[in-house]
């Protein structure tokens, strides 16, 4: 799916994000599995990440995330049409953690529901909340990315548990003026599902204490073939958009790409050929936090003065699916239309 803004403003108008206190280091999982700093840092860039505690659900990471974003909008909660939580770690299976949050946050006017497409959830959630509001459906929606994928992790795997973390981002997006979204570019190749996925708990293979002692309900990856994808999708959906919308890559001032491993980061910059100091990097502070990727780069972005207004931030987010999207919007200052 590729499309261009229809001529109705859409924009972020408010970030939050909110990370667990507990920081895991390299030197940490050195002492839990045979692995090292030097192998992580040298293949992934990633230092650290956050590991939520073990009371700790998915809302209630999400709900900080989610009154940060909507007091930096000056957005009332009851004002929301929509809240869509992107994630692969609901709470539960149902009811859907964005009907927990709504209520949470006392959003009664609001339409609530999750949104599953691995990492490129928030992207995807994104979309749809563009979407629904530039079609008139609605004014306001708090849109969240975030997971806990730790609680999903086999910590007996070294080749996955050393590259994901916990966290949450949250937007607010509103109709504007002038200025916000000029277009998006999602897909999904389910045939690369394979690649990436996480088997049992669901009607194909429900909890059974046959699938718990066979560890199907931890994520299972071929990182070199996830690698290529991700490689691949990160520049070509990056270029679609920016065709789609009339612009190049000389026009993005901030470029936030989906936080999975710095040598993936590295690779597309230099293909798409995109400068070193346009690029958001945060992954060495939180490794992969699947959806939570993108709105925390952004929030970590703001406050390091980079989203000034007028500025042309290209986000690409790309995952299990596999599926991949990008958006590219003109940073606005709030400003309700
Ligand atoms: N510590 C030490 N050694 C390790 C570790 C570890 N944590 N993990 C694997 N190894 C070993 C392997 O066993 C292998 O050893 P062998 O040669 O004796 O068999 C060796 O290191 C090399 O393994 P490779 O898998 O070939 O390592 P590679 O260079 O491909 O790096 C990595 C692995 C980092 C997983 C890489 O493939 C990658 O980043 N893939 C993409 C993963 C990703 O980003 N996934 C998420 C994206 S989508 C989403 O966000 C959900």
């Amino acid at each position: 799916m590729i499309g261009s803004s229809n001529g109705v403003g859409v924009s972020i108008t408010g970030l939050g994000a909110h990370v667990p206190e507990r920081v895991m280091t390299n030197d940490e999982l050195s002492t839990m599995m045979d692995t090292s700093d030097e192998w992580i840092m040298e293949r992934t860039g990633i230092r650290e990440r956050r590991i939520a505690a073990p009371e700790e659900a998915l809302s209630d990471l999400a709900l900080p995330a989610a009154k940060e974003s909507l007091e930096d909008a000056g957005v009332a909660a009851a004002d929301l049409d929509l809240v869509i939580v992107a994630t692969v770690t609901p709470d539960m299976a149902f009811p859907a953690t964005g009907a927990i949050l709504a209520d949470q946050l006392g959003a009664e006017n609001a339409a609530a529901y999750d949104l599953s497409a691995g990492c490129t959830g928030f992207m995807y959630a994104v979309a749809q909340a563009y979407g629904m509001l530039a079609g008139g459906l609605g004014q306001r929606a708090l849109v969240v990315g975030g997971d806990i994928l730790s609680r999903i992790l086999d910590w007996s795997d070294r080749s996955t548990a050393v590259l994901f973390g916990d966290g949450v981002g949250a937007v607010v997006l509103e109709r504007v003026a002038e200025g916000g979204f000029l277009g998006f570019e999602l897909g999904a190749d389910g045939s690369g599902g394979q690649q990436l996925y996480l088997l049992a708990g669901g009607s194909r293979t429900p909890a059974t204490a046959e699938s718990v002692a066979e560890r199907l309900h931890f994520v299972q990856m071929n990182g070199r073939e996830v690698f290529k994808f991700a490689t691949r999708v990160l520049v070509s959906s990056a270029e679609a958009v920016l065709a789609e919308c009339g612009r190049t890559i000389d026009d993005v001032d901030v470029y936030v790409p989906h936080q999975a491993n710095v040598r993936i980061i590295e690779y597309a910059t230099e293909k798409l050929g995109i400068p070193e100091d346009k690029v958001v990097i945060d992954v060495d502070r939180y490794g992969n936090t699947s959806s939570g990727s993108i709105p925390l780069a952004l929030a970590d972005a703001k406050r390091e003065g980079r989203l000034q207004p007028g500025r042309l931030v290209l986000m690409t987010g790309m995952g299990a699916g596999l599926t991949w999207g990008s958006g590219l919007i003109e940073w606005t200052d709030g400003g309700r239309g």
